[in-house]
């Protein structure tokens, strides 16, 4: 066998075997987790406010009127993707 060839079959046969293994490796993981799951017990998605904005006051009252009318916007643009 030429020198060149062997070494192009020797290219082939490991990188037959790394696929497999890593065919091997991805079927053994578990399933996807949800986004939430994902995030429960890590710092990932959390966003640390500044000091002054901790401060802040929400200056829409709390009331009848306004939860009404945050159940409402919540009902119509979020509860597609986050649920009722
Ligand atoms: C198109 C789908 C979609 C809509 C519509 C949507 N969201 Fe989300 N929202 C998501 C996804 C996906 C995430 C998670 C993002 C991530 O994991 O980084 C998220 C994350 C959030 C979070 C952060 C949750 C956390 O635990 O950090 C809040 C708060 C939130 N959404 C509020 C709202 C509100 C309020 C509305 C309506 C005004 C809304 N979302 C509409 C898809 C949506």
């Amino acid at each position: 066998m030429k020198k060149g060839l062997k070494w192009l079959v020797c290219l082939v046969s490991v990188c037959s075997l790394l696929g497999l293994a890593g065919a091997y490796m991805v079927e053994k993981q578990p399933p996807p987790k949800s986004a939430h799951d994902q995030m429960e017990g890590t710092q990932h998605g959390h966003i640390e406010a500044p000091e002054e904005a901790e401060k802040r006051v929400n200056p829409i009252p709390f009331e009848a009127e306004s939860v009404s009318r945050g159940e409402a916007h919540f009902s119509k643009n979020c509860v597609p993707c986050h649920g009722a």
